[in-house]
């Protein structure tokens, strides 16, 4: 029986891998450090009746991860999902930050070069490394800004530009793992995801827009948004990125070493303004969005190009975003 060792498996991509990978027959460990503030206690309650096993691990701790590998044989794969996600949190406290996100990572890449040579290690990064993208003319429509002429979104290729101490510290990431397959040889591959929704994904105002905002209008609550909603992104259902890190799986010769746009591409991108519509249609709720001054940082437009998938492991998103939405708000009921 195969064995996968999900990190971060409490989170919510966490929990749906370690589900997804334990009902494919794998053996599947979760180890999760359990800080995160919503649905961590209900998401290892799930993993753990489905039969995945879990043990506590701090991957800032270099001791705790080193204990973890040494002591557990013949590993196939390591899936990364552990990270400090909180692009606001990462400003008020960028050490945190660094040290999940860029030293929780280096010691989990330690931890394969020294004791799991063989396995495969895919990582999760973010569109978030392609910085503010301030020199791509954008254009305005009545209910969302798009490309004036990237038709498929950001290519793997565009240049880097690490953007707040949470693209530093996922940049740092993304460019070790990198380099661990091309300095040690190393099957290590860095997935580079868009927004990402679905069922299990307990969301708060500063991370998961998409489900945020679902469960605000489902429960008839007012809450805050930035700008003016005409900000675009693409949005992948979760069960999609699920089969994505199988494709990379069974692809892993093709893939090793590379940098891997996972999302929802063009035909999966979503406005602010958009997404409300959406809800309201489905819900009957008026929403009731409060509009706040933009971040800072927000970027008008930020899709993927996803064709570089689609070429080396044979992916492209299976669930259209109008049937995510309704299969999330489906979740969100029953949660709320
Ligand atoms: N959800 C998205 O829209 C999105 C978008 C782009 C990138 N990502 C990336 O995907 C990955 C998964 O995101 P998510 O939405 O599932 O996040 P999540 O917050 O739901 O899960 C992260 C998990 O990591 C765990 N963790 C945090 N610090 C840890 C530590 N020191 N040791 C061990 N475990 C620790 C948390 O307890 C939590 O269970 C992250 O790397 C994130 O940066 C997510």
């Amino acid at each position: 029986m195969k064995k996968y060792v999900i990190i971060g498996g409490t989170g919510f991509v966490g929990s749906n891998l370690a589900c997804h990978f334990k009902s494919k027959g794998m053996d599947v460990i979760a180890i999760d450090n359990l800080t995160k503030a919503v649905g961590t206690q209900e998401n290892k309650k799930r993993i753990e009746s489905a039969g995945v096993k879990f043990a506590h691990v701090d991957i800032r701790n270099w001791h705790d991860v080193e204990y973890f590998f040494r002591n557990e044989k013949e590993i196939d794969a390591i899936l990364h999902v552990a990270a400090q996600v909180a692009f606001k949190k990462s400003v008020e406290n960028p050490r945190l930050d660094f040290e999940i996100n860029a030293l929780g990572t280096f010691n989990l890449l330690e931890a394969l070069r020294i004791y799991h040579p063989q396995a495969v290690f895919i990582n999760t990064s973010t569109n978030q490394v392609y910085g503010e993208q301030k020199l791509i003319p954008v254009i305005e429509y009545e209910k969302r800004f798009d490309y004036a002429d990237l038709k498929y979104g950001l290519p793997e290729s565009f240049p880097l530009d690490f953007l707040s101490p949470y693209g530093c510290s996922k940049g740092a990431a993304d460019q070790y793992t990198l380099d661990y397959a091309r300095v040690y040889n190393l099957k290590t591959v860095s997935a580079r995801l868009g927004g990402i929704y679905g069922d299990w994904q307990y969301s708060y105002e500063d991370h998961g827009w998409v489900a945020y905002m679902t469960q605000m209008v489902a429960s008839n609550k007012s809450f805050n948004r930035f700008g003016h909603g005409k900000q675009v992104r693409d949005v992948l259902y979760v069960s999609d990125i699920c089969s994505a890190f199988e494709h990379i799986i069974t692809h892993i010769e093709n893939a090793r070493g590379e940098a891997i746009n996972i999302s929802g591409g063009y035909s999966n991108t979503l406005s602010v303004l958009e997404l409300l519509d959406i809800l309201e249609k489905i819900t009957g709720n008026k929403e009731k969005s409060i509009e706040n001054p933009m971040r800072k940082a927000d970027k008008l437009v930020a899709y993927l190009d996803i064709r570089k998938a689609k070429k080396l492991i044979d992916w492209e998103p299976l669930v259209p975003k109008e049937e995510g939405i309704e299969r999330l708000l489906k979740w969100t009921k029953q949660y709320i």
